[in-house]
């Protein structure tokens, strides 16, 4: 007999439209590290989402136990009674409170009446200890790193006496350390006894850490295996049921003339007169070339983009923007970059690019409404057409244009904002983390439409932290640090490696 520490049987879930979960299986042993892998929209978050109690009882079918007891939550507090903690990508923290009174939101300690802060200040302490995490109890949260927040969410759930942790693709914002770490901490989360359910795209992450790959495609259960019985390829064709060759389809472009350039550009530090969040940046695209802009998180490499489209006022800059090769005013907003024909894709897509509250159309025309409307009024065949072609050839998955963006997989989303961004029809794309959180087919597709579009003469910007990604799909390189330009590389002169990228990405000349 299989010690199992959760078994789910049968479980189906219907979304209108969407048949997100069909008769799926899932066994988890104890004290294990599960993987759970599958590509966009396979149902990996609904799955957990049952699992925690988000979906309660009569929302789905099926059958779940938890440590040889039958369960039917009602609620998420229901889950966290039973063991189980759930810590999302985006987190849930309350930002502008203390690391300690995060860490027993909901769960305060209470002694006649009053929430006795010594012993909570106290079980803190100890927590951050366990996770090797140098802070006060008493830091804002907001004044902390990603890395650190997302440890900040493990101390809560610990403090919940966890007995299964899930982790919703923990490691896709984080940064390469962030992630070691985090991975680290999961070993030891193992040992001293806590099963860890963890999602992730990373396949090499995935592969290093776990014990056991469940994959979900398309809902169903593709298979259950011990993860030294695996290896990537086998990984990729159980996910998107083919077999796939190659990763990045490197394609030659035929750059042309400089259409941007920006010189000395400079972005002083609000709060530190003296200090500069970019440096006097020197930077350039040709036409129909994808320039891939490397670097470190805090490198300023979102701040620089951000700049450069007007999002910070023009106020803020210094420096010199030529577009065409002639000289202009740097963009005093985002409206007035988009006219001129740069557009800027936010990785940030949920706080940047997505009204999670409204439906695909609306949010994929809004930025481009003055191209299908005449005289004020929006056309709205051209925007059913523009919209249909534009899901179809992105192979969003949804059931409809009608449906809310908030009811797309994470994946599905990314897809929904760079059709928002073509749509403006750019000349320059700037494109933020174009692939986070997005799995390996899908990532194709991306990277084919990169080079379809720079084909069509578009110059493409893309910042990314996956340097395996920057190295395989760019025409040049920049690599920032510290708010510089630290090097410029060429892909066929400067033959770029991971080691090259990080050694200018640290500070090297
Ligand atoms: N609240 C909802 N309403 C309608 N459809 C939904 C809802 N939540 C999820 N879906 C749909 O269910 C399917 C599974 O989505 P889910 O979020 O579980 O995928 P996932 O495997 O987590 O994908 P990703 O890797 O992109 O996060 C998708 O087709 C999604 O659009
Ligand atoms: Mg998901």
């Amino acid at each position: 007999m299989k010690d199992y520490i959760l078994q789910m049987k049968n479980i189906t879930k219907l979304f209108p439209g969407v048949k997100a979960l069909s008769d799926v299986t899932f066994n988890v042993m104890r004290g294990e590290i599960h993987a759970l892998v599958g590509e966009n929209g396979a149902g990996k978050s609904t799955l957990m989402k049952i699992l925690s109690g988000v979906y309660p009882k009569g929302e789905y079918v099926g059958e779940m136990i938890v440590d040889g007891q039958k369960q039917e939550y009602g609620s998420i507090k229901d889950s966290e009674k039973a063991g189980i903690a759930i810590i999302y990508q985006e987190l849930g923290l309350v930002n502008t409170m203390t690391v300690c009174e995060n860490i027993f939101l909901g769960n305060e300690i209470v002694k006649n009446g009053k929430i006795d802060w010594d012993t909570q200040n106290k079980k803190s302490i100890e927590l951050l200890k366990m996770l090797h995490l140098n802070e006060s109890p008493n830091t804002v949260v907001e004044q902390l790193g990603t890395g650190k927040q997302q440890l900040i969410e493990i101390a809560k759930a610990l403090n919940k006496n966890v007995k299964i942790l899930i982790l919703d693709e923990p490691t896709s914002s984080l940064t390469e350390a962030d992630s070691e770490n985090l991975l680290e901490l999961l070993r030891q989360l193992k040992a001293s006894g806590i099963t860890c359910i963890y999602i992730s795209h990373k396949l090499n992450e995935v592969l290093e850490i776990s014990d056991t790959i469940t994959v979900l495609r398309d809902g169903q259960t593709i298979v259950t295996k011990p993860t030294s019985d695996m290896n990537e390829t086998s990984l990729i064709t159980y996910m998107v049921g083919r077999n796939m060759d190659e990763c990045y389809p490197k394609a030659k472009h035929e750059a042309g003339e400089v259409i941007f350039e920006v010189k000395d550009w400079t972005v002083p530090k609000k709060k530190n007169p003296g200090q500069y969040m970019l440096n006097h940046v020197n930077f350039k695209v040709r036409r129909g070339e994808i320039v891939g802009v490397a670097g470190l998180v805090g490198a300023g490499r979102t701040e620089f983009a951000m700049s450069l489209f007007g999002a910070l006022g023009e106020k803020a800059t210094e420096g010199e923007i030529y577009l065409n090769g002639q000289k202009r005013k740097p963009f005093k907003n985002p409206r007035e970059a988009i006219n001129s024909g740069v557009m800027y894709l936010s990785e940030d897509r949920k706080r940047y690019g997505l009204v999670l509250s409204s439906d695909l159309r609306t949010n994929i025309t809004m930025a481009s409404l003055d191209k299908i409307s005449r005289m004020g009024v929006i056309d709205l065949d051209q925007e059913t057409e523009k919209v249909g072609k534009g899901i179809k050839e992105l192979n969003v998955k949804t059931p409809s244009m009608l449906q809310l963006a908030k009811n797309l997989s994470g994946g599905n989303q990314q897809k929904v904002v760079i059709i928002k961004a073509l749509l403006t029809e750019p000349a320059i794309l700037f494109l933020d983390e174009p692939t986070r959180g997005i799995d390996v087919g899908a990532k194709y597709e991306i990277y084919q439409l990169m080079n379809m579009l720079v084909d069509q003469g578009i110059s493409i910007v893309m910042i990314s932290s996956e340097l395996p990604e920057v190295i395989s799909m760019s025409d040049r390189v920049y690599v920032m640090s510290e708010g510089k330009m630290q090097a410029e590389l060429d892909s066929e002169a400067d033959n770029i490696c991971q080691e090259k990228i990080l050694y200018y990405a640290a500070g090297g000349k």
